[in-house]
């Protein structure tokens, strides 16, 4: 059985008070929510204080994104050393780090496999343009996405691995893919890890789905077999609608 998890991706937003506050009030709501394993990703300024507020709760911190080296000269980049002291979880490869800050595949492999090294999970983002699902390439792309993302994966490493297919099309649009189109890529990732890993990874594989997820559309997505989790942005930065969307 796969514990649901449902992650809050706070992008570019909210300075270390307006951090605090929103943590704060989501241990409060959520005390009691034991079938979901929640995480909040906060900007890095404010992950240090965001993990002092919930380190006692049930909620646990990612970060948004991270480098692929462990120290030296890289001006204005962050560490997966620097994260283990707050991090249980990374976000890697979202399509706006892709879109607007050129990460490739190979970087994000770079970065998994960095990420993994330093004892972080990673919560690793795939996802089509429209132009290439009104084209029918989602599956290829998704497919290459996987595996050239997750070169050299072992089956260890697959373990610690949740992935988020996040439709670009769909990533702060309000523009869900439905039920049925989320479900159809869920399935679809699982069989191509199930080609590489085999079924056991396969099917303990977390798979969220990301995209314009609100507590009124949630409960439907989530009771699709294989959507075990959402990754959420605009609706993760209130208190009373990301607590709606872990609570639905
Ligand atoms: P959204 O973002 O919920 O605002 O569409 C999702 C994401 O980018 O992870």
């Amino acid at each position: 059985m796969r514990k649901l998890f449902i992650a809050g991706n706070w992008k570019m937003n909210k300075n270390v008070k307006e951090s605090v506050s929103l943590a704060k009030s989501l241990i409060n709501r959520l005390k009691d929510v034991q079938d979901k394993d929640v995480v909040v990703c906060p900007a890095f300024t404010a992950l240090s204080q965001v993990y002092e507020e919930v380190k006692d709760s049930n909620v646990k911190v990612g970060a948004q994104n991270m480098s692929f080296e462990d120290e030296g000269a890289y001006t204005g980049e962050i560490s997966p050393r620097m994260l283990k002291d707050f991090c249980e979880y990374v976000i890697l490869g979202h399509s706006e780090r892709r879109q607007y800050f050129g990460e490739d595949d190979e970087i994000v492999n770079k970065k998994v496999k960095k990420a993994l090294e330093h004892g972080l999970k990673p919560i690793l983002c795939i996802g089509e343009t429209l132009e290439e699902r009104d084209g029918d390439k989602t599956f290829d792309i998704i497919e290459s996405q996987l595996k050239k993302s997750l070169k050299n994966m072992d089956k260890n490493d697959m373990k610690k691995i949740i992935i988020a297919y996040e439709p670009i099309w769909a990533i702060g649009t309000g523009k869900t893919a439905t039920p049925e189109q989320a479900e159809e890529v869920h399935v679809f990732i699982r069989k191509v890890i199930k080609k590489s890993y085999g079924d056991e990874i396969a099917s303990e594989l977390r798979i969220l789905y990301g995209g314009s997820v609100k507590p009124d559309n949630v409960k439907t997505l989530m009771e699709k077999e294989d959507i075990d989790g959402a990754l959420v942005g605009g609706a993760s930065l209130d208190a009373e609608s990301f607590s709606g969307i872990v609570d639905f």
